[in-house]
């Protein structure tokens, strides 16, 4: 860790909302009672909303109680965390609204100003802070998906970010980066020299890549009534894995050398006609049900009126290229869906001539290696296998090769991290990658 590059103080926009309190202060408390934060750090949350520093210290505690359940919150590390814990009231959306930061942090040489609000503010939210006099050249800002709706709107908020920060102080979070399967994919394709040959369209025959909620949308729906399952979830967290599936060897670790890999896969992607649109997609929505043996409501029910937004899409994508020619990538996500998993398959193709003869014939399923992110993290290789018995004709079985990380890894101590723990630590450290 180099000691210059630890950021001083964190602020965070958006403090009151859904992803601040699930997700972003519960991931700063469990960094701190690992002992990972920087000393000095200090975090300071802002919204609309008049709080008192304490009001939101309260806030703050229920939400990691919640987080942290079943077990219990670690009280030396509360009271270390606690400290740390501002809270200013301010309008991001009017000129002069971040005022009101200054003297929070005005002492920080380092700060980072965290967005998790509506792109429709990052815009103002960077000329407030230049205005304030608090985007200096270390500051460092962080900007969660969606970046715009299109690729107009997208960059012009770049654009107006890139006014006040340059390149390499702007962070663009995608949560599943953080993950840690997610990461493994990294060690599997490129840690072990048997997948590499057959990694390619000689083998594999295509690839799915479900995202599958049961949660709905419910209060959300202001801002996913914008967005849809396209913008909130394929063009951020499902490219990231279909860059990571198919993207070659980078050179090494490094945030420039990955990053080169997976745009050249991006710009691979073979457009969308009008015409391949309508066969090659599905959208829809969902209505009302029963998940899980609970009743839900539609979505238009939660939304309060009617609308054409899609809470579920389904694509088959192309890649063209050597490695993918001929290969689809289906990728499907959808929010109130009958089971809650990330899966990641790799269909390979069947062997190319048959020796069984008989029923075995039909046994013979191709491979498929099957690469499961959540709930359960599990990677399973289907291999066919000889069942066992003396009968005349020979049996074939499909059978996983089953590396479970989930009884690997666990046991007294182990916690299953939340994705922004790592993310908010590289950013924390100054590290894009
Ligand atoms: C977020 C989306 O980025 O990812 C949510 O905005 C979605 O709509 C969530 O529910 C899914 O993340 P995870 O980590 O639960 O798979």
């Amino acid at each position: 860790m180099v000691e210059t590059a630890l950021a001083d103080v964190l602020v965070l926009f958006g403090a009151t909302g859904d992803l601040a309190q699930r997700m972003l202060l519960p991931s700063l408390y469990f960094l701190d009672a690992d002992g990972l934060l920087p000393e000095r750090l200090r975090v300071v949350g802002t919204a609309r909303t008049d709080m008192s520093r304490e009001d939101f210290q309260a806030a703050t505690r229920k939400a990691v109680e919640e987080r942290a359940a079943p077990e219990p919150v670690d009280e030396e590390a509360w009271r270390r965390f606690v400290a740390r814990l501002d809270y200013v009231g301010a309008n991001a959306a009017e000129p002069q609204g971040l005022e009101a930061l200054k003297t929070a942090v005005c002492e920080a040489s380092r700060p980072i100003f965290y967005l998790a609000l509506s792109p429709s503010f990052y815009g103002s939210v960077c000329r407030g802070l230049q205005a304030a006099g608090l985007a200096g050249p270390q500051a460092r800002i962080v900007l969660e998906k969606p970046i715009g709706r299109d690729l107009k709107s997208s960059r012009a908020i770049n654009q107006l970010v890139g006014e006040v920060f340059s390149e390499d102080r702007i962070y663009r979070i995608d949560h599943y980066l953080g993950k840690e399967t997610v990461q493994n994919l990294m060690a599997l394709r490129f840690g072990n020299i048997f997948f590499e040959p057959l990694w390619n369209n000689q083998t594999i025959d295509h690839v799915q890549i479900t995202v599958a909620e049961t949660e709905g949308v419910g209060e959300r729906w202001p801002y996913y009534d914008e967005y849809g399952a396209l913008r909130d979830m394929v063009q951020n967290h499902m490219l990231q894995l279909l860059c990571l599936v198919a993207m070659e060897p980078p050179s090494d670790l490094q945030p420039d050398a990955v990053r080169t890999e997976k745009v050249k896969v991006l710009k691979s992607l073979r457009p969308f006609t009008r015409a391949d649109a309508g066969m090659n997609s599905v959208r829809g929505q969902y209505v009302a049900g029963v998940v899980g043996g609970q009743t839900v409501a539609a979505y238009e029910t939660e939304r309060g009126q009617p609308s054409d937004i899609e809470t579920f899409v389904a694509l088959r994508v192309d890649i063209a290229n050597w490695r993918w020619a001929g290969v689809p990538f289906f990728l499907r996500t959808g929010k109130r869906l009958p089971e809650r998993r990330t899966q990641i398959a790799i269909q390979f193709k069947s062997v190319p001539h048959s020796i069984f003869e008989g029923a075995a014939r039909a046994d013979l399923m191709p491979n498929r290696l099957v690469i499961d992110l959540q709930p359960d993290e599990d990677i399973e290789l289907i291999l066919m296998n000889k069942a066992p018995g003396l009968g005349q004709s020979l049996r074939l079985e499909p059978l996983p090769l089953s590396l479970s990380l989930l009884h690997t890894y666990s046991g007294p101590g182990r916690r299953r991290r939340i994705a922004y723990e790592r993310l908010l630590l590289d950013v924390i450290c100054g590290s894009s990658t």
